[in-house]
């Protein structure tokens, strides 16, 4: 006799059509009820969810079964595929036409009282989610998170397979990739004392995927970075990481655009127009204030530095004088009460300003301020114009240095304009990003990172400040989504970024030496992209963090609730890597016990 399969059909398939047959299926317990004698059952497979009625006069099962089902039990039912009664259909579930009428359940595992329900509607606390994911993954939402996730991958696959891209595996036990953040590190047992990172991203194999002449490469990799967690950070996140040789910035973005509008195209139905916007660095700081800007919607910073080239108001003459920049936006019809309006100056503060100018269009044309009597009929003229104010409109000017004046009104933008959620999709690319970037102590660092090629080696060695690179960004909806950028392909520029950023050659030689050496032998000239993919799949579910995309994420410390890492080990252990662990630490640990 042929061995009966545990289910022959996927719950959530089940249809009119499918009336009179009788079918095995198998699940979980979403929900019970009774009513007088006749159980009806939830049972929810990953397929979807359909309704079990069960009549003890029809289905002999034992007194377990009939009165200790209980959510979430993993069952087996075979029955009859029915019609539901007039009155009965359920339009919002997709099996709502049809009920399975039980001929037999058989419980498979029984499951313990709950730590929370599985269901979207509500709200838990999310260090609870995460001790019992198993659970948490159950949700529809969560289930829905991690096939989006899938259906990207595939689609991100489908484009570059079909473009005679490579997949290529890169080590994740490697000496450090420089990405500007700290790396995570293993200590090695078989030379103690040594130890390896893990990839901050893959960047310097792929590099050498190209002087090896494989042309096209790409890989879903992951990479490690040793830093603050946040909404959109994880110590360990995945990237699709790509590189072409022979390759300029336009090959590089227009693959990007066709890898983009793939994943859209799949997750969300939607075709994106073509080409992207392409945006300049100087360009997006200068009109949004911010090299990630959010062009789902207007409210631009505009300059009115002409407008009150005269001005009486000392705090804005000062500024002027001192060759700062008085800029403003107007950020529409806010509705604002006095101390709201105020609450922006105390923001704008929070910001880095030195205060912040409100006004708002009256009635009559005026502008009520608490400078307006500081204002010439000129100068008001002059704002409305060059924002385009309208009745009711509140204008938000901060004046201070081009990078503070950037930083305050770019926020407040967000804060008056963005909208809520990624209904709609906006993609651009920044383009010709500065090579280097100033650090608070005023010393230079790469601002992608050290391999990335400058517009003019002369003009990088010359003018290190102001010299632009071959690097770019994809930006959606207000979110770095990704960084590429044209390579340095000849060794001797190599050295120079090396020089320029301040590492000496003893220590580039160190650290860099076997990456140089490599240019030497014929590097054809490269380029490539990461996209974090983390990231995107976040906002293409609409979902505000990334840990909602990621099926065992970390905590905002860092920690796993689920499996409890990061964790003590054993002295043996230690002793096997040569590690001792500082007494003030081990101290420490006594007062962890309730971890
Ligand atoms: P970059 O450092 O900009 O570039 O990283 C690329 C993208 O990876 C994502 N990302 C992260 N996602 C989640 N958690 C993190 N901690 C995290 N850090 C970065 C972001 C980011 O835009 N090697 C270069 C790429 C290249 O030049 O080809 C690189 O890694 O979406
Ligand atoms: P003060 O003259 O310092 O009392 O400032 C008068 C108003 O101008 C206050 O509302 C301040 O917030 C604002 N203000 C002062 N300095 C600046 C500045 N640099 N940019 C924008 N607003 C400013």
């Amino acid at each position: 006799m042929a061995i009966q399969p545990l289910r022959d059909t996927k719950a959530g398939v089940l249809r009119t059509p499918d009336i009179g047959r009788t079918v095995r299926i198998a699940g979980w317990v979403a929900r019970r009820r009774d009513h007088g004698g006749v159980i009806f059952i939830d049972v929810r497979d990953a397929s979807g969810i359909v309704q079990v009625v069960l009549n003890p006069e029809d289905a002999p099962a034992s007194e377990e079964v009939l009165h200790g089902l209980r959510s979430e039990y993993c069952i087996a039912v075979e029955g009859t595929v029915e019609a539901r009664p007039a009155g009965t259909v359920n339009p919002d579930l997709p099996t709502g036409e049809v009920d399975l009428v039980a001929s037999s359940l058989t419980v498979l595992s029984a499951a313990d009282p709950l730590p929370f329900q599985i269901t979207d509607r509500v709200d838990v606390d999310e260090a609870k989610r995460l001790e019992y994911r198993y659970l948490d993954l159950r949700r529809d939402k969560m289930a829905n998170n991690l096939k989006a996730r899938s259906r990207t991958v595939q689609a991100m696959r489908r484009v570059l397979d079909a473009d005679e891209f490579l997949e290529v595996e890169t080590p994740t036990l490697i000496a450090s990739t420089p990405e500007g953040a700290r790396d995570m590190l293993v200590p090695s047992r078989m030379r103690q004392g040594h130890f390896y990172a893990l990839p901050q991203s893959p960047q310097l194999f792929k590099q050498m995927l190209m002087v090896a002449g494989i042309e096209r490469y790409y890989q879903i990799a992951r990479c490690y970075r040793d830093e603050d967690l946040r909404a959109d950070r994880q110590l360990e996140f995945t990237q699709l990481d790509l590189e072409g040789s022979f390759w300029g910035q336009e090959d590089v973005l227009e693959t990007l655009e066709s890898v983009v509008c793939e994943v859209v195209k799949d997750v969300r139905g939607i075709e994106l127009s073509r080409p992207f916007a392409r945006l300049t660095y100087a360009e997006s700081m200068e009109r949004y204030g911010t090299d990630k800007p959010d062009t789902r919607f207007a409210m631009e910073i505009a300059d009115l530095s002409a407008v009150f080239a005269g001005t009486g108001f000392k705090a804005f003459a000062g500024v002027l004088a001192g060759g700062g920049t008085i800029r403003g936006i107007n950020a529409g019809a806010l509705g604002l009460a006095r101390s709201g309006l105020d609450a922006q100056v105390d923001r704008a503060i929070d910001l880095g300003a030195k205060g912040l100018v409100w006004m708002v269009v009256q009635e009559d044309g005026s502008l009520r301020s608490p400078v307006a009597k500081f204002l010439s009929d000129d100068e008001i003229v002059g704002i409305k114009r060059t924002l385009d104010a309208a009745v009711n409109d509140v204008l938000f000017i901060v004046a201070d240095a081009p990078k503070v004046v950037g930083k305050v009104l770019g926020s407040l933008r967000l804060d008056h304009g963005q909208p809520a959620g990624h209904e709609d999709l906006n993609f651009l690319f920044v383009v010709d990003f500065p090579v280097f970037e100033e650090t608070d102590e005023g010393g230079l660092v790469a601002a992608h990172h050290p391999f990335t090629s400058p517009h003019s080696v002369a003009e990088m060695r010359d003018n290190p400040g102001d010299a632009l690179s071959n690097a770019y960004d994809m930006v959606l909806n207000g979110v770095e989504l990704g960084s590429g950028s044209v390579r340095i392909h000849d060794p001797v520029v190599q050295q120079q970024v090396f020089e320029v950023l301040g590492i000496s050659e003893e220590e580039a030689d160190l650290r860099f030496g076997w990456f140089v050496r490599a240019l030497r032998f014929g590097t054809p000239p490269h380029a490539g992209f990461a996209i974090g993919v983390d990231r995107f799949v976040s906002i293409l579910q609409n979902e505000p963090n990334i840990r909602e995309v990621i099926p065992f994420p970390k905590t905002q410390t860092g920690g796993d609730p689920l499996t409890g890492s990061p964790a003590i080990v054993d002295d043996t252990q230690l002793g096997e890597l040569g590690l001792l662990i500082a007494p003030a630490v081990r101290a420490a640990w006594a007062d962890e016990s309730d971890l």
